[in-house]
């Protein structure tokens, strides 16, 4: 069992997305659980991923993997941003490699009307799996997660991965009554899926709209973040943290937090101290390493990790985290090495 007396209240991440003080730095990674571990590879060797993402016994066995090996302050709910979609019932599988891909891409209004919210009995096997993690992590908070409206609105246009959008802006642009009524219909499923997570355990919730950085401000502002305000106001009321990700979003960082987050990611691209002015008072930030570096010499992590923390002490608060997912290629015993490295390095204090 990974635990200890004090509760996840106290911890030095939740402490941190609050902006209070903390005796070192909190540091996650965003795919701890994944490829880069080969207890993972094994445990999903005869399972799809989808299989495994609704497989209440796998969900919790392969979230607390890194647990074992890290030391690091927060656990993250082990599923995908499509596993609410197919369970309404729409015809998404997740290929190795490639990643979600629809039977039928988003044509037109009747696929409007045809969705419907989830409901928890949807997923009995989150409400299990989070039972039994919570249980478990003990004083070590659980982080839930579910897709932005525009990231799960992209793969369902195009269809797919895209590089460049086309169809999604082409919908966005081109036919903003079906865009907003398509948003709207996505953002009760994922507000949906959060209160589910929210309500069986998890202490902090994180949207990911990692595509949303193809955006203009402008265009953010009109087409997104209504909705991505409309689920993090809805998670208000549970009180958990709101953290809002995505990649390339250097120029959204001001309006993601102002969308509702108690907490901002960034990606490597924007420095922490830079991402600290463009983020409004009351915002404590998450990142930033590029997960690229942990494929170099060990001196090169420890000094990038140590710019970061030092950056990351200009945000109110600040939760070490990748810029964006560990990348499969990367060697265990670095993330090891990385989150002993920042705790203790954070814990001695500035220079
Ligand atoms: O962070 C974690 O450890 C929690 C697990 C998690 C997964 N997907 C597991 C996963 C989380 C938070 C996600 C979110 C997710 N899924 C996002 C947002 C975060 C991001 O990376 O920007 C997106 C865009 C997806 C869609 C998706 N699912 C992609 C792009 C892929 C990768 C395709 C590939 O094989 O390279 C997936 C599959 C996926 N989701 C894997 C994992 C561990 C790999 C599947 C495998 O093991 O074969």
């Amino acid at each position: 069992m990974i635990t200890s007396v004090t509760a996840p209240e106290e911890s030095p991440f939740l402490r941190a997305c609050r902006r209070q003080s903390v005796p070192h730095t909190p540091v996650w990674f965003m795919r701890q659980a994944g490829r880069s571990l080969p207890e993972y590879r094994a445990a999903r060797k005869r399972k799809t991923m989808l299989a495994a993402c609704t497989s209440a016994d796998l969900i919790t066995e392969i979230t607390l993997q890194p647990l074992r090996r890290y030391h690091v302050d927060a656990a993250i709910f082990f599923s995908d941003i499509v596993v609410p979609l197919k369970a309404v019932g729409l015809d998404v599988d997740i290929k190795a490699g490639v990643g979600p891909v629809f039977g039928r891409p988003f044509r037109g209004e009747g696929d409007v009307a045809r969705m419907r919210d989830l409901d928890p009995t949807d997923v009995p096997y989150v409400t299990k799996a989070i039972g039994s993690l919570v249980a478990e992590l003990g004083a070590t908070p659980l982080i839930g997660f579910a897709g932005g409206p525009f990231t799960l609105a992209s793969y369902l246009v195009e269809g797919g991965p895209s590089k460049n959008q086309e169809r999604t802006k082409a919908l966005m642009y081109g036919q903003p009554k079906l865009w907003h009524a398509l948003l709207s219909k996505l953002t009760d499923i994922t507000i949906s899926f959060l209160r589910v997570q929210v309500a069986a355990g998890a202490s902090a919730v994180q949207l990911f709209d990692s595509w949303a950085g193809t955006l203009s401000p402008d265009d953010y502002r009109a087409a997104v973040f209504p909705h991505s305000k409309r689920v993090f106001d809805a998670l208000a009321e549970t009180g958990v943290p709101r953290i809002h990700f995505g990649v390339g979003t250097g120029e959204l960082l001001g309006l993601m937090g102002d969308a509702g987050a108690d907490v901002v990611g960034v990606d490597w691209r924007v420095s922490l101290d830079e991402a600290a002015r463009r983020v409004d008072i009351g915002k404590a930030l998450q990142g930033n390493l590029d997960p690229a570096v942990l494929l170099t010499p060990w001196e090169v992590v420890e000094r990038r990790a140590r710019d970061v923390l030092a950056r990351g002490r200009t945000a109110e608060g600040h939760i070490f985290n990748l810029g964006h997912g560990v990348l499969p290629e990367t060697d265990p015993d670095v993330l090891a090495r990385l989150t002993d490295y920042v705790h203790e390095e954070s814990a001695r204090g500035p220079a």
